[in-house]
């Protein structure tokens, strides 16, 4: 058996998604919840086979129907590439009674309220789930009878639905063209760890490459680097870093190879602030040209969309901001920067509820082989770490649009059996974990 990585991460980014977060009901203990994580994946595992439950001829009308309807009562229904992932937050390790070795070394609880964007639903969750399919009700139905199915185990904490990026091309949205919904091309600068075995390294844990992590640098003031030096800020002045960075594992223990961590930020954008702004005050929040995509220290071509910024090659070149949201995320004047990039696979969330205009936003999905020398490193030592990358720089500017719906930190376990969609780890509690 060849374990490897949940099929959700790597394969092209279906057109919608729901993403639910799930408490466990009841009994915290082991036993209830291996069985509650055994029932999700069974009924995981039929959706992934399009089986309907069964019709029979004797139903007892007097009682609900076990299948919902509606995807009618056919088996064999088109799963329009749907895929389900499945992640572990902190507290399910507290339920499955996983001792502090066995644990994802890295896994820590939702950052929202140090990076001072508070989540409105501030539950995490034991369990998420992320359904991905190019049709909504093919995801609604595995939501739906997860929700069914497991109703008194699993209890809904949030959930939200994305819709891919739109893109001016026929077919399913490709990154490199691809439009948020604050207008501007997203996915340009990200890592493509389908095609390139460097990047598939940042995002899957190894437990074998440990040695491979960045250091992350002491709290507190950081020295200016001097001409030729690489290094954050100024030749006058440099970042100070807050004093509690969480520090680097230094082992994974075996069972995570190939998982990873997930973040999740669903944000709602003032968007009607956004519309109003001048597109100079966009294009210098972001960094890039609006219409091209290109990095603001280069010239607005489309060819230019996927060229290294200037000051990637020479940092004292400030004209795309030193706070600019792709400036902020990726400073790109470290040594060990091109260590700490995430690989992106967020959605647009556009919500219309009945409770005012729409709202508008993204949900902000993030994979790594870590927090703390990654997506952890980005938001609290850079992006909104007002001391980056000189004191009192200020947040990134994206900041000033943006609100927590829900979201928070998981570690997604890795298929026992690469080429078994459903055969995802249940965290162990002993050295020897029982196959699934
Ligand atoms: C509503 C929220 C957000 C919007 C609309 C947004 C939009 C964008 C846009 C337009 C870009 C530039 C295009 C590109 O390089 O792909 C970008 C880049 C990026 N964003 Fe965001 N973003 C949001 C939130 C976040 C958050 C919460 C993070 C957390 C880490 C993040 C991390 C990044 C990174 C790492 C890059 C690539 C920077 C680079 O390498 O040049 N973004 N984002």
């Amino acid at each position: 058996m060849t374990q490897g990585p949940q099929a959700g991460i790597l394969n092209r980014p279906q057109e919608h998604e729901i993403v639910v977060a799930y408490d466990l009901v009841g009994t915290r203990d082991r036993a209830t919840t291996v069985d509650t994580l055994e029932l999700l994946r069974a009924v995981i595992e039929r959706e992934l086979r399009s089986d309907i439950d069964e019709i029979r001829d004797d139903t007892d009308k007097s009682q609900p129907f076990p299948e919902t309807g509606e995807l009618g009562y056919a088996d064999n229904f088109n799963r329009s590439f749907l895929t389900v992932t499945v992640g572990n937050g902190l507290t399910a390790f507290d339920a499955l009674e996983v001792p502090a070795a066995l644990r994802p070394a890295d896994l820590i609880a939702a950052p929202f309220e140090q990076i001072g964007l508070p989540a409105a639903t501030t539950g995490t969750g034991d369990i998420v789930v992320q359904i991905n399919t190019d049709n909504v009700y093919v995801a609604e139905h595995v939501q739906r009878r997860i929700e069914f199915t497991l109703a008194g185990r699993l209890q809904t904490v949030w959930a939200v639905r994305g819709d891919q990026r739109f893109t001016s091309r026929a077919g399913r949205a490709s990154s490199g063209e691809a439009r948020a919904l604050i207008g501007f091309h997203d996915g340009t600068s990200n890592l493509d760890p389908a095609h390139l075995s460097e990047d598939s390294k940042l995002v899957f844990v190894d437990p074998a490459n440990m040695a491979d992590y960045p250091a992350n640098p002491p709290g507190g003031p950081q020295p200016a680097p001097q001409p030729g030096q690489t290094g954050y800020g100024t030749t006058t002045s440099g970042p100070i870093f807050p004093d509690d960075l969480q520090s680097v594992p230094t082992s994974e223990p075996a069972w995570t190879a190939h998982g990873t961590y997930l973040f999740v930020q669903a944000i709602e954008f003032d968007m009607p602030e956004w519309d109003h702004s001048p597109l100079g005050t966009q294009e210098t929040t972001v960094g890039r040209y609006k219409r091209s995509g290109a990095s603001l220290d280069l010239d607005d071509l489309d060819a230019n969309r996927k060229a290294p910024p200037a000051f990637a090659t020479n940092p004292a070149d400030t004209r795309v901001d030193p706070t600019s949201h792709i400036r902020k995320s990726n400073p790109r004047s470290g040594s060990d920067d091109n260590k700490r990039r995430i690989f992106r696979r967020g959605y647009p969330l556009i919500v219309a509820d009945g409770t005012g205009t729409t709202r508008r936003g993204l949900i902000f999905q993030s994979f790594s082989r870590s927090i703390s020398t990654q997506i952890g490193f980005i938001l609290r030592a850079w992006m909104f770490n007002p001391n980056f990358p000189t004191p009192q720089a200020g947040p990134d500017r994206l900041n000033h649009f943006m609100h927590t719906i829900c979201g928070g930190y998981y570690f997604v376990p890795p298929l026992l059996n690469a080429h078994r969609l459903t055969s995802w780890t249940i965290p162990p509690n002993s050295e020897t974990p029982a196959a699934p």
